[in-house]
């Protein structure tokens, strides 16, 4: 992984919400990652710790409160002219979880997902506006047929393969997957899944794909991120993660998978996390540590040593 090209760069990242009220939320406190080209960089922790805000905050939609992320050593947060800032806007794509939601009721899929190729002027004439739509389409494994409909005559799964389309449609390098699939079907996960990841191989596109728990975001992900409570608390390569899980709190989000094998099923302890088990001395230095290459995790040097000794 070391010889990669990074393509973000997030660093020091804080998004904070109603700073200095009241109800301040520090949805995102002081995160450091990189994703690298090409890469599925998977995050993944329980609702509210973060995961949208931090896609959200990597493609714009929210300015930082601190910190800095860097596209291809750019920094996407910097005062950029109308022209960059729609570069910008088209090598980054974000796919949603509500597929309906996200999808303007009103228009016919053809213009739903043309509306980037329009936005960026990349037909130059009606006929090849409507040829890239119908290629759309059948790359995410929908048919021509369905330009002309409208997102109500579309089932869960078939909404989020448009929405798939339309982010492709401006040939993105760079897609965030906000749980593009909890929303659908457990039949129906698995296929949407296997679309992405195809994608992903054959595009050689790079993704941040969040979702709530660890069991989809092993089989598509290289390395995973664990956020809790806006910190990133482990980071790792999808097998080391699975292999070595060191955090608690990443500990009790595997405790949580179900097993497929019944007898393993019935004794299995859901091991639940308490900050408090840290035991952490006043003021003590609290850091992203690198265990073993690549493996990070939120510790003190106490821990850090620790963990260290219980690596397999
Ligand atoms: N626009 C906002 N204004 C104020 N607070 C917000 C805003 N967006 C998010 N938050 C808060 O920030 C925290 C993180 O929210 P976020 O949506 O990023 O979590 P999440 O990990 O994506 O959760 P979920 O799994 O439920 O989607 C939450 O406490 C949330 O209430
Ligand atoms: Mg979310």
């Amino acid at each position: 992984m070391a010889e990669k090209k990074k393509l973000l760069e997030i660093k020091n990242l804080k998004q904070y919400f109603n700073q200095g009220k009241a109800n301040e939320v520090k949805a995102i406190d002081n995160i450091t990652f990189d994703i690298y080209k090409g890469e599925v960089m998977g995050l993944v922790g329980e609702s509210g710790c973060g995961k949208s805000t931090t896609g959200r905050t990597i493609i714009r939609l929210y300015n930082a409160t601190g910190g800095e992320v860097l596209y291809d050593g750019v920094n996407v947060h910097g005062k950029k002219s109308k022209k960059e800032l729609k570069q910008f806007n088209r090598k980054m794509q974000m796919i949603f979880q509500d597929p309906y939601a996200s999808l303007n009721p009103r228009l016919k899929i053809a213009d739903v997902i043309a509306e980037g190729i329009d936005i960026h002027g990349l037909a130059k004439t009606k006929k090849d506006r409507m040829e890239r739509v119908y290629h759309l389409l059948e790359t995410v494994g929908l048919n021509r047929e369905h330009a002309n409909r409208y997102p109500h005559e579309f089932s869960g799964g078939q909404r989020q393969r448009i929405g798939i389309a339309r982010a492709l449609a401006v040939e993105p390098e760079f897609i965030i997957a906000d749980e593009p699939i909890s929303a659908l079907d457990v039949s129906i996960q698995a296929q949407v899944v296997n679309l992405l990841k195809q994608l992903q191989k054959e595009k050689g596109l790079t993704y941040l794909f969040i979702a709530h728990d660890l069991s989809m975001v092993k089989y598509i992900s290289d390395r995973i991120g664990v956020m809790y409570f806006g910190k990133m608390v482990e980071l790792a390569p999808a097998d080391e993660l699975y292999r070595n899980p060191l955090h608690p709190y990443t500990q009790s989000l595997l405790s949580a998978i179900p097993v497929p094998d019944p007898i393993s099923e019935r004794t299995r302890k859901r091991k639940s996390y308490d900050p408090a088990s840290h035991h952490y001395q006043e003021n003590e230095p609290v850091e992203f540590w690198e265990v073993t290459p690549g493996h990070f995790v939120l510790c003190s040097e106490k821990e850090f040593k620790q963990y260290q000794t219980q690596i397999r």
